[in-house]
C-alpha cells in the first residue's frame, strides 16, 4: 500500500520499533482530525474555545496531535507519550512552561509519575496504547481516571474499563505498515467516524485476498 508524503510528521518522524511505533495512515488522521473539530467545536463556543473549557489528551496517539494545525484545540491539548523525542513533533505553537499543553512525558507503568497539573484537566482522549493486552488498557484506563475532569480489540473490556456506552464505529482505522486490523471506540456520537466505511481499509483488504 502505498504511504504519503504530504503529512509532515509522517514523511519526517521514523516508526520506532522499540517503542512500538506504528502510524496511521494520511487519510486516517484527516478523518480523526475532522472528527476531533467537530467534537471540540461542537463543546464549546468561540469565544469559550480561547478559555480553558474543553481539554484534549492525546495518549499515545502522536501522529494525530502532531498533524493538529488548530491553534485552539492545541492551545488546550496534551501528548503523553513515552518518546521524547516527539516533543518537537508539533511546533505551530510556542509554549510556555506554565501552559497545560504540548508534550507530557508519559509511561503508562508509571502513571503515579503524571504530574499533579494535569489530575481532573481533561475532557476527551484518543488513544492507541502500544499494547492491546488487558495489563496495557487496565494502565491507560487508570490514567484517564486520574486526567479526566469528567468521568464519563477488546470491546467487552473497553466496555468494562469505560463504560457500557464504548462502541465500536464504522471507520477502521488504516495503519499501513501493522498487519492486524484494528477498531476505533467511542463513548461519545461521532459525526464522522461513525458515518462511512475506511475506502483504504476495504481496499487493502481486497488486495490481500487477491494476493492469497
Ligand atoms: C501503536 S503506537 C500508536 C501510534 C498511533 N497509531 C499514531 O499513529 O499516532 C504506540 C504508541 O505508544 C507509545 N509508547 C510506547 N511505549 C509506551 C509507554 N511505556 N508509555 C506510553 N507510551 C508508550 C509509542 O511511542 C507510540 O506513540
Amino acid at each position: 500500500m502505498k504511504t504519503s508524503q504530504h503529512n509532515k510528521f509522517l514523511s519526517k518522524i521514523k516508526e520506532n520499533e522499540n517503542f512500538n511505533q506504528y502510524w496511521y495512515s494520511e487519510n486516517t488522521i484527516n478523518i480523526l482530525m475532522k472528527e476531533i473539530h467537530h467534537q471540540f467545536y461542537s463543546n464549546v463556543t468561540e469565544t469559550e474555545a480561547e478559555t480553558e473549557s474543553f481539554r484534549i489528551a492525546f495518549l499515545s496517539t502522536p501522529s494525530v496531535y502532531s498533524s493538529c494545525t488548530d491553534v485552539k484545540i492545541l492551545r488546550q491539548s496534551c501528548l503523553f507519550d513515552i518518546d521524547s523525542s516527539l516533543a518537537l513533533s508539533n511546533n505551530t505553537i510556542k509554549l510556555t512552561s506554565e501552559d497545560i499543553c504540548g508534550y507530557v512525558s508519559f509511561d503508562f507503568n508509571k502513571i503515579d509519575l503524571i504530574d499533579k497539573r494535569y489530575y481532573n484537566k481533561f475532557d476527551m482522549f484518543v488513544i492507541d496504547p502500544p499494547f492491546v493486552t488487558i495489563d496495557a488498557w487496565k494502565k491507560y484506563a487508570e490514567a484517564v481516571k486520574i486526567i479526566v475532569s469528567n468521568l464519563c480489540e477488546n470491546g467487552q473490556l473497553l466496555q468494562e474499563l469505560f463504560g457500557k456506552e464504548m462502541k465500536p464505529l464504522k471507520f477502521l482505522p488504516c495503519i499501513p505498515t501493522l498487519v492486524y486490523q484494528y477498531c476505533f471506540f467511542a463513548n461519545f456520537d461521532c459525526m464522522f467516524l461513525d458515518s462511512f466505511k475506511n475506502e483504504e481499509v476495504l481496499s487493502s483488504i481486497d488486495e490481500m485476498v487477491m494476493k492469497h
